[in-house]
């Protein structure tokens, strides 16, 4: 069974054969990958399987503008420095160093929202697998050690650039939302409230619906479609209520006018039902 193979059938990602194989042939040739996609593509269902089905471990960690360099490399233990002195002991490794010593996947969420400081380190991690920790020496990677980072694209949210020397370490693959019969089998397997198939459909229609509309700023990922699924399961199938309370906080409106998204969702639901003929894109 091929590689491909497995992540779909025993991992569970649907579809995407185009960018795992990508993916694979990355990883193969040992490169790096920037994972670039919206919320919920998969990004970070797809970096979880392939690291399973590698068979090396997966370290993670979440940018955020406050993320430092200390807490990505490792820091002493100031106590036992106090009492024994900066010995290896003492140390505590950060992510990036687990990841090297351990052969792992390193996968570093939004990457781009990460500082400078933090973004450079890596420099020397992603082209020689080498990281110098003062006090505690050089840390060189073990057979196995990649690095998948994520990032979603700027008109997203307001993130920063990645520097170029850092982008010049990566290869990029790119997601982007997936069709209408795979976002139903994604709802399919990750609803918890066994939602049936008419309100897979439409709750799947809706979501979709809210991307191509050009009155949504951010249209919402399939995990709104999986959150309106089983709402409506638990609410006699009425997707339009189940709509109503998932899909507030994963769209923007281009004119923020209270009262305009509900009627816009009702519309939408009117559109996207199985009775009608239109089919959003
Ligand atoms: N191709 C896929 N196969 C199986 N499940 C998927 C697929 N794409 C997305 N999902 C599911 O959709 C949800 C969102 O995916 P995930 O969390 O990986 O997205 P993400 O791109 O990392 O999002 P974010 O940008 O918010 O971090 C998860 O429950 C995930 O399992
Ligand atoms: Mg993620």
């Amino acid at each position: 069974m091929s590689t491909l193979q497995i992540l779909q059938d025993h991992h569970h990602i649907v579809g995407r054969a185009r960018e795992l194989t990508a993916l694979l042939a990355c990883v193969r040739a040992e490169r790096h990958v920037l994972l670039e996609g919206p919320v919920g593509v998969g990004k970070t269902a797809i970096a979880r399987a392939v690291a399973d089905a590698l068979g090396r471990g997966l370290v993670r960690v979440d940018g955020d503008g406050r993320y430092s360099e200390a807490r990505l490399v490792g820091q002493f233990d100031p106590p036992m420095v106090l009492e024994r002195g900066y010995v290896p002991e003492a140390f505590r490794p950060g992510p990036l160093v687990r990841a090297m010593q351990e052969g792992a996947v390193l996968l570093l969420n939004e990457l781009n929202r990460m500082p400078e400081g933090v973004q450079n380190v890596l420099l020397p991690a992603l082209d020689e697998g080498l990281v110098y920790v003062p006090h505690y020496g050089a840390v060189r990677a073990a057979p196995g050690f990649l690095v998948l980072a994520t990032q979603n694209p700027a008109e997203f949210v307001a993130t920063a650039d990645l520097s170029e020397a850092l982008l010049d370490r990566f290869e990029l693959v790119r997601l982007d939302y997936q069709g209408a019969d795979e976002e139903a089998q994604i709802v399919r397997q990750e609803a918890r409230c066994a939602p049936s198939e008419a309100i897979i459909r439409e709750a799947v229609n809706i979501t979709r619906a809210t991307r191509a509309d050009a009155r949504f700023r951010r249209g919402a990922s399939v995990r709104a479609a999986v959150a309106i699924a089983d709402l409506a399961a638990q609410l006699d199938g009425d997707v339009s209520r189940a709509a109503e309370l998932a899909l507030p906080t994963r769209v923007e409106l281009v004119e923020e006018r209270s009262g305009d998204l509900q009627a816009l969702l009702d519309e939408l639901k009117k559109k996207s039902s199985p009775m009608s003929t239109a089919t959003p894109r």
